[in-house]
């Protein structure tokens, strides 16, 4: 498996409790490398598009409410197999159902506040990536 790259996103829940170090060091000892950080506050049509897939969902109104609610850290993380390996680092959607020792079992709240978000296909990580990051603002 080559060195690849995902899209990840310490969600507002997260920031606000001040756990982006802890999160950080739960990404770094799984193997990922941070070759791209910035917090951003995110406007309503950037989190709409973000999570467009989802726009018919019932959910979908308080995702982007949550998103928006306080500021956010988005990364480009990179490791072999980046995409998969971040998925299993984060653990389930609902942190109920998450594994031990991964960042939604840890700190995630609800279904809906679940601490941070991964790419889940190497297509949707190249469309993520671009949306949030210049090509040179990425350093590896
Ligand atoms: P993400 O996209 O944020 O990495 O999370 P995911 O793949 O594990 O889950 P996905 O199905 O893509 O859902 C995106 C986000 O929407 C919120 N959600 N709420 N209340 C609900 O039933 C519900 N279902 C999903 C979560 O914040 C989830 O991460
Ligand atoms: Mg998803």
């Amino acid at each position: 498996m080559a060195i690849q790259r995902t899209f990840s996103i310490i969600k507002p829940d997260a920031t606000r409790r001040n756990l982006t170090g802890e999160i950080n060091a739960v990404i770094e000892k799984a193997g990922l490398r941070i070759v791209a950080q910035k917090r951003v506050h995110m406007t309503r049509a950037q989190a709409e598009t973000f999570y467009g897939v989802h726009r018919e969902r019932p959910f979908f109104g308080e995702l982007v409410s949550q998103m928006i609610a306080s500021p956010v850290v988005v990364q480009v993380l990179e490791a072999e197999d980046a995409i998969a390996r971040y998925r299993g680092v984060m653990g389930a959607t609902n942190p109920e159902k998450a594994d031990a020792g991964t960042i939604r079992k840890l700190f995630a709240l609800n279904m809906g506040e679940n601490s941070v978000h991964g790419s889940d296909s190497e297509e949707n990580a190249a469309i993520e990536i671009a949306q949030w990051f210049a090509g040179n603002e990425i350093v590896g």
